[in-house]
């Protein structure tokens, strides 16, 4: 289908045929959901060992009561699983509870309001404090900004991370830039690697940037890929070890989407200076993390083999849907200019650019039709899609027949709306 040489009776035409296969589709009130981010059922019961696991015996290896009050930091083999996910030594791991949101949170709140680097280093000292958010984004790292009141600027996303170019420029002209959301690996929702040259880039940035300037690495998606020889994101603790910038660069993650989303374990990691400062807030929220699901986190790993052949049981879930979404978009938009999209090959989400102006329209129009999308906007900060293209499409949940018939609708929707955008326009 291709519109741009297209006459205006080619067009009406079109809009007709389409037109009628709308009314055909709304006419099977179909309920079908796209919008949900998280592992489906089949999913968290590949985890459902964790119930048990622990057979009366609550001594960690470590020698630790984990039924009892105490240890900030995890429990040591908690604290390994996270240095193993995240590539970085298990001293500068923070083991918590089940949220890596919360642990973003309460970072962000500490390095705003207190300081990680004492009273005097916190951002809030400052009159004016930015955030730069890659565009399209994670909606619930914009809310946390949001919260607390630190004013979000945009930085395209491009094919191999943020356009580094913007980010460096932007933060030599203002000092009032203190951080940069990441999530590196099957970006939230493009599913885009950051290159190696992206992550030696952000590695530098701690030399260009005003005092306190931290980056929020948000690693969600870290061992969640779906092909077996995936790309490998560069080591940033490294980098940033070599570029001398190692107080730069926060990272998270968190077992949500490995083991039971609602009941897993986050973890922080970061230079010995950033963990230690930000002990000093924890120790007023927390006496100390669930201690009892770190140890069984680390049995069931234990007993799985290891994170890999875990993982390998999610892909096989998640392949299947990716595929339909991905069949569905390359056989209706592969030759044509209606839409754009990366194939991701990890992660949870695939991120759809319709023509401008018309993300709005389609989500509305497959909302008539029966099929539930993430709102337009919410992939930008303060829900401000500039050019009303963005839609991020999260087929885990439903089965792969509901995702093949939700898809059929989805491209519908874009093709009816480009075809009527087209007409408005000759
Ligand atoms: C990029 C990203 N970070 C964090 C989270 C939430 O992580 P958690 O469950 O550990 O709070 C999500 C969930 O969708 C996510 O996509």
């Amino acid at each position: 289908m291709n519109l741009t040489n297209a006459s205006q009776e080619q067009l009406q035409n079109l809009e007709q045929t389409l037109a009628a296969e709308f009314s055909t589709i709304k006419a099977k009130n179909l309920s079908l959901d796209l919008t949900r981010g998280k592992p489906s059922a089949e999913q968290v019961s590949l985890s459902d060992s964790l119930d048990g696991i622990l057979k009366g015996n609550y001594t960690s290896k470590s020698g630790i009561d984990v039924r009892n009050y105490g240890g900030l930091e995890g429990i040591p083999e908690a604290r390994e699983l996270g240095a193993s996910i995240l590539g970085v030594p298990a001293s500068n791991v923070l083991a918590g509870g089940n949220s890596s949101l919360t642990l973003m949170h309460q970072v962000m709140t500490v390095a705003h309001i207190f300081g990680l680097n004492g009273p005097e280093s916190a951002w809030n000292k400052q009159s004016s404090v930015k955030f730069l958010c890659p565009v399209p984004g994670y909606d619930r790292h914009f809310s946390v900004c949001e919260h607390l009141g630190i004013e979000m600027v945009t930085v395209p996303m491009t094919s191999t991370g943020p356009d580094m170019d913007k980010v460096e420029e932007m933060l030599k002209a203002d000092s009032s830039i203190k951080g940069m959301w990441c999530v590196p690996k099957y970006s939230n929702p493009t599913g885009v690697i950051y290159s190696d040259e992206t992550v030696e880039r952000i590695a530098q940035l701690g030399k260009i940037a005003g005092d306190g300037f931290r980056v929020m690495w948000d690693n969600a998606y870290a061992i969640h890929d779906l092909t077996d020889n995936p790309v490998q994101l560069a080591n940033i603790f490294e980098a940033c070890a070599k570029a001398g910038t190692e107080d730069s660069v926060i990272q998270f993650a968190s077992t949500s989407k490995i083991t039971h989303a609602g009941s897993g374990v986050a973890f922080v990691a970061a230079s010995d200076a950033n963990l230690a400062g930000f002990k000093k807030s924890l120790g007023f929220i927390t006496i100390g993390p669930d201690k009892v699901n770190q140890l069984r986190h680390v049995n069931f790993f234990a007993e799985e083999g290891s994170l890999n052949a875990h993982m390998k049981k999610h892909a096989e879930i998640i392949k299947p849907r990716f595929a339909s979404v991905l069949k569905h978009l390359e056989e209706a938009f592969g030759d044509n200019d209606l839409g754009a999209w990366e194939s991701a090959e990890g992660g949870y989400f695939i991120s759809f650019d319709t023509r401008p102006g018309l993300a709005q329209e389609v989500v509305d129009m497959a909302d008539e039709a029966g099929v539930k999308l993430t709102p337009a906007g919410a992939t930008f900060p303060y829900g401000n899609d500039p050019q009303d293209s963005n839609i991020r499409i999260a087929p885990t949940v439903p089965t792969v027949e509901q995702v093949d018939e939700a898809m059929q609708v989805f491209v519908l929707c874009v093709k009816l709306a480009s075809v009527r955008q087209a007409l408005k326009n000759a």
